[in-house]
């Protein structure tokens, strides 16, 4: 019998225990948690529209026309005339012919993967790549290959190796690394992917509403559907609802209806969380002031804990992360901000390599500078060495 207990313990002992916060209130800058309020940097509400007025009106309204549930899966009854036109309009935003929406972005990393590829082609991962990510390979049972991080010529090293199999290669990438905030360098990723022949598949769960004018890592980076065939995005990050989508061309989007095991066999999500979704590209599309100020935000973060001397990983995203080493430190570092009355949570590993726990700061277009302000003068007053 497995000794779920002792394994418990063992991860305690390793400063490695998982624990839930119950917050209080909405998605905010600002929480309430175990009766105080604590200002937070962790969410990935980059655009600061889970809790915006027009969005919340829009869940509303559509729950007093639609109802909560959708009732049943989209190829039984649950498809609405709200996720049919959502999916129109985000694959207007990210300029592909078609766009299937999805429950969550697990759920349509493993539902692509699954569906296109199997154990006779062969898949290639950036290293840091979300979970998700790679749990779909292994789920799909197709073999994976992992190169080094943002490493284009690693990866084609990868495929050289590899070239005399036989079925399909997938090169799969996130846009914006979840836990580093960096880009890959998908020009570099595409033309390497084009030379051999094989599909490349980005991941834009934090690209999406942030960068291009809000339509993501590929427009930031002038890549379209020709480089990048398929290509995800989630709705819970930037903007601040729920679910995600793929959108790529009209046979990938029937076959995904057609054979993506995490698309046919679930409940359609609520259709007035995609109205919510549909106004929520609509503010971000319209108030661009949201990422003028996210990129103040991060500029003046960024300088201030330079000055300092705490360097922040490479990003020009809103995840700036602050690299600590142990996750013993990582907690200790992360319960002195509490103290403070200022949430960042501790990542660490299997999240993060070994000897890279952080602090995963995340900015939102909510926060204000004083509030970004607040943060810095906290890192600056905890007792440097424990950082
Ligand atoms: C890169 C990436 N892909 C996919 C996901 C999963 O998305 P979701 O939270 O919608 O399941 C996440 C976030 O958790 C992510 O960071």
């Amino acid at each position: 019998m497995k000794d779920f207990a002792s394994a418990l313990l063992a991860r305690r002992a390793k400063s490695l225990y998982r624990r839930r916060l119950v917050l209080e209130g909405p998605t905010a800058p600002e929480s309430s948690l175990d009766g105080r309020t604590v200002l937070q940097f962790c969410s990935n509400d980059y655009l600061g529209l889970a809790n915006h007025p027009r969005v919340v009106e829009a869940f509303a309204a559509a729950a007093r026309h639609y109802g909560v549930g959708a009732g049943a899966s989209h190829l039984v009854t649950g498809h609405r005339t709200a996720h049919h036109a959502l999916e129109e309009e985000l694959a207007v935003l990210v300029d592909r012919p078609r766009a299937l929406l999805f429950s969550s972005g697990y759920m349509a990393n493993l539902g692509v993967v699954g569906a296109l590829f199997g154990r006779h082609d062969q898949v290639y991962e950036d290293r840091l790549n979300h979970a998700s990510l790679l749990d779909a390979a292994r789920y799909a049972g197709v073999p994976l290959t992992r190169y080094t991080h943002a490493d284009p010529a690693a990866l084609e090293a990868c495929l050289m190796r590899t070239k005399h199999k036989h079925g399909d290669q997938l090169v799969i990438s996130d846009g914006v690394f979840s836990m580093e905030g960096d880009l890959a360098p998908l020009s570099g990723l595409a033309s390497v992917a084009q030379r051999h022949g094989a599909w490349l598949m980005v991941d834009d769960a934090h690209g999406i509403g942030v960068l291009g004018e809000g339509r993501g890592t590929l427009a930031h980076c002038g890549l379209g559907i020709r480089e990048v065939p398929i290509l995800v995005g989630t709705l819970g990050k930037a903007l601040g609802t729920a679910g995600a989508f793929v959108a790529g061309d009209e046979t990938l989007i029937e076959t995904l209806i057609q054979e993506a095991r995490t698309y046919v066999f679930t409940t359609a999500t609520p259709p007035a969380v995609a109205e919510a979704t549909r106004v929520a590209l609509r503010v971000s599309a319209e108030e661009s002031w949201r990422r003028e100020h996210l990129h103040v935000l991060v500029t003046h973060l960024r300088t201030e804990l330079a000055a300092l001397g705490l360097p922040l990983l490479p990003s020009i995203t809103p995840i700036q992360p602050l690299i600590v080493g142990t996750a013993a430190k990582a907690l200790a570092v992360s319960e002195a901000l509490l103290a403070r009355d200022i949430l960042v949570t501790a990542i660490r590993p299997p999240t993060v390599p070994e000897g890279t726990a952080r602090l995963r700061i995340t900015l939102t277009a909510a926060h204000t500078l004083a509030q970004v302000d607040r943060l810095i003068e906290a890192l600056a007053q905890i007792d440097a060495c424990s950082l």
